[in-house]
């Protein structure tokens, strides 16, 4: 050392905006962005949820709004170097009936509508969390599907994957406009994990596992993920993707029987031996539709849920060396996200 004065100024954090702070995707990330010494402004709807599920810590800062009326706190974007758009409409679209305005409002036009606003306010940089679900289910020639084979909008049935199409092209829409802005994506699998208070599906299958609510297993296979592995892969591709780069980040496939056989390791309950064939998922599905329309409660097996089991089921394989590789993921095994996942339903009162 030279004796000269050594700068001992600490450097200034960098602030990050997440949309869906309280979602499974959205909180695991901002977790992983406060462990990196990011300051975070999250979006919420609800600060009671934000109180239970979020650190309370002054590098955290929420911001409470909708998708729906994105002006309404596009003020807080400013001065953020990245917006993660974590946020969607996903969850209510798999309780039945149809929800193509509300998708379409969420997913599609709300995304827009956040571009413009980040861009508008000067954030350079916004990482955009697509789906598995934006892609083929199966590549020709028994190949496992990658980043590029994106669906066609147009012949897209599920309507929450065409949202999430929609919402994609949006984004490329925004590259193609504005030569100063920088988007990448991440599409994750099926993610299961952790601060799941929703709860999506995932975490739904352990309640009615746990619940013995399970009639049995239906032959289906998923790409399973835990939702920190994919908070990784967002930070990771947030600070060193190339623009317009895409990301699959889909975990491992199996089958959900084996889900079942390490739910029973892990909690000691039995899991249902029964197979259900996909044609009989079917039938459960028309009368669960049927029995939600007329009750007004949610379907607990829906037609868009028979629909992923019948379509993605049997082919979806994908391909996630890119996002390890390029990004330095790594996936947990699914019985360390089960175990965690369940340790947490148990602590938020959820399980018992
Ligand atoms: N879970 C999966 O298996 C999976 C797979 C592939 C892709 N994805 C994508 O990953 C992202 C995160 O999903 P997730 O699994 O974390 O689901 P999630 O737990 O349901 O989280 C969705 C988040 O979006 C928020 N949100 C919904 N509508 C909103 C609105 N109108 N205004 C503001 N916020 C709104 C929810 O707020 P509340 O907390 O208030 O409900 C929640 O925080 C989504 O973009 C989803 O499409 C999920």
């Amino acid at each position: 050392m030279s004796g000269q004065e050594v700068d001992k100024e600490e450097p200034a954090r960098r602030t990050a905006f997440v949309t869906g702070g309280t979602g499974l995707l959205g909180n695991n990330l901002v977790r992983e962005l406060l462990g990196r010494d990011y300051q975070v402004r999250a979006l919420v709807r609800s600060p009671e949820k934000a109180a239970r599920l979020l650190p309370a810590t002054e590098e955290l800062r929420l911001v409470e709004g909708d998708m729906d009326d994105v002006a309404g706190f596009a003020a807080a974007l400013e001065g953020a170097e990245i917006v993660f758009h974590t946020a969607a409409y996903f969850r209510d679209s798999l309780t039945g009936g149809k929800h193509w305005p509300a998708l379409k409002r969420i997913n599609v036009e709300g995304t827009k509508a956040l571009l413009e606003a980040a861009h508008a306010a000067g954030v350079p940089r916004f990482l955009h969390v697509s789906s598995i679900g934006t892609l083929e289910d199966f590549a020709p020639g028994g190949c496992a599907v990658t980043e590029t084979m994106q669906r066609d909008p147009a012949v897209t049935k599920n309507d929450y994957y065409r949202s999430k199409v929609l919402a994609d092209r949006e984004v490329e829409k925004a590259l193609a406009k504005w030569p100063d802005f920088w988007a990448a994506f991440i599409l994750p699998g099926f993610m299961h994990g952790p601060g799941d208070a929703g709860p999506t599906a995932a975490a739904q299958t352990i309640l009615d596992f746990a619940n013995g609510d399970l009639p049995g297993a239906v032959d289906a296979h998923f790409s399973y993920v835990d939702a920190r592995d994919v908070a990784f892969a967002c930070v990771q591709a947030g600070e060193g993707a190339a623009r317009g780069d895409r990301f699959l980040v889909a975990g491992k496939r199996m089958h959900l029987r084996e889900e079942l056989q390490l739910l029973e390791k892990i909690t000691g309950k039995k899991a249902p031996a029964r197979r259900i064939p996909t044609r009989l998922v079917a039938v459960l599905a028309g009368l669960n539709e049927i029995w939600s329309r007329l009750s007004g409660k949610p379907a607990l097996i829906s037609w868009s849920i028979y629909r992923t089991i019948r379509d993605e089921g049997p082919h979806a394989r994908f391909d996630s060396a890119r996002a390890q590789h390029y990004l330095g993921v790594t996936f947990r095994p699914l019985e360390e996200t089960l175990a965690d996942t369940v340790a947490w339903l148990k602590q938020a009162g959820m399980m018992s």
